[in-house]
């Protein structure tokens, strides 16, 4: 399995987002135990994303497994600067400089608690972009959005947002993870019909801003409480290219099957 996809050829994504969790000892077993299960899988992208601490370490453990069937690394936040007095903080070229090729941002736990805003978000897409990262952009309702009937809108908002000033050349090395906050880590994922219509929405939107290539190229995963019993049906939508995956990725086992149905179903429709 390479990730290095030839251009105009999609493949399904599949990217763990470990969160808080693990030592180093931990990470790197999970991650060599998701690139042993996921050896013989064809025609997927394979990311995990460990903290911060244990990037280094994993990638270069990973590499040593050969770039046939390397499993991709990201990281699951940046800054926006490139260096500086900004104590804490993490640039993107520090990030590649550890081996990592994606970084997960604006994920909604970072909007939610540490106030991240729409133009967070467009500043660290944008310095990652440059440092030649791929960033999976996150956007999503919460449940008083959806509840209040504002969904779509607030997507289209958070999306435009996170884009602007993106050239089509860089949004083609982008990826965008609708995940409805009331669906993170509650067991209670949406409806394939309710992902189908965000990432339609989401398409649609990219189509008008941009163009209807740079929209049919563009990966647009769904996060919230997948688990190997659900993602089939998400995967069997038009739109869902993927799928970003929190608890479920902390267990190889579960995160493999994961990446394995998806798959399946994908190369079959
Ligand atoms: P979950 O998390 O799969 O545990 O719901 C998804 C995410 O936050 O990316």
């Amino acid at each position: 399995m390479s990730n290095d996809v030839p251009a105009g050829e999609k493949r399904p994504v599949f990217a763990g987002n470990w969160k808080l969790f693990g030592t180093l000892a931990e990470s790197v077993a999970l991650a060599t135990d998701v690139q042993a299960g996921v050896a013989g899988v064809d025609g997927a992208d394979v990311i995990v994303a460990p903290s911060f601490l244990a990037l280094a370490t994993v990638t270069a453990r990973l590499g040593a497994g050969g770039p046939a069937n390397r499993v991709a690394v990201a990281a699951q936040d940046c800054y926006w600067e490139a260096k500086g007095a900004f104590t804490g903080e993490i640039a993107p070229a520090q990030l590649v400089d550890a081996g990592c090729r994606y970084v997960i941002i604006g994920h909604s736990e970072r909007r939610q608690l540490m106030g991240e805003t729409d133009a967070d978000v467009n500043r660290k897409t944008r310095a990652a972009l440059g440092a030649g990262l791929k960033p999976i952009i996150c956007i999503g309702e919460t449940l008083a959005e959806r509840d209040g009937g504002t969904t779509l809108a607030v997507v289209e908002r958070q999306l435009d947002a996170a884009l602007r000033d993106i050239s089509d050349a860089d949004l083609g090395r982008s990826l965008v993870a609708y995940e409805p906050v009331w669906a993170i880590g509650t067991g209670r994922t949406a409806t394939p019909a309710q992902a189908q219509e965000v990432h339609h929405t989401i398409r649609t939107r990219v189509a008008a801003t941009r163009s209807a290539a740079v929209a049919a190229a563009l990966p647009i995963l769904y996060g919230g409480s997948v688990k190997p019993d659900n993602i089939r049906a998400l995967m069997a939508e038009v739109d869902v290219d993927g799928a970003l995956v929190g608890g479920a990725s902390l267990s190889a086992d579960s995160f493999v099957r994961i990446v394995k149905e998806g798959t399946e179903v994908w190369l079959r429709s």
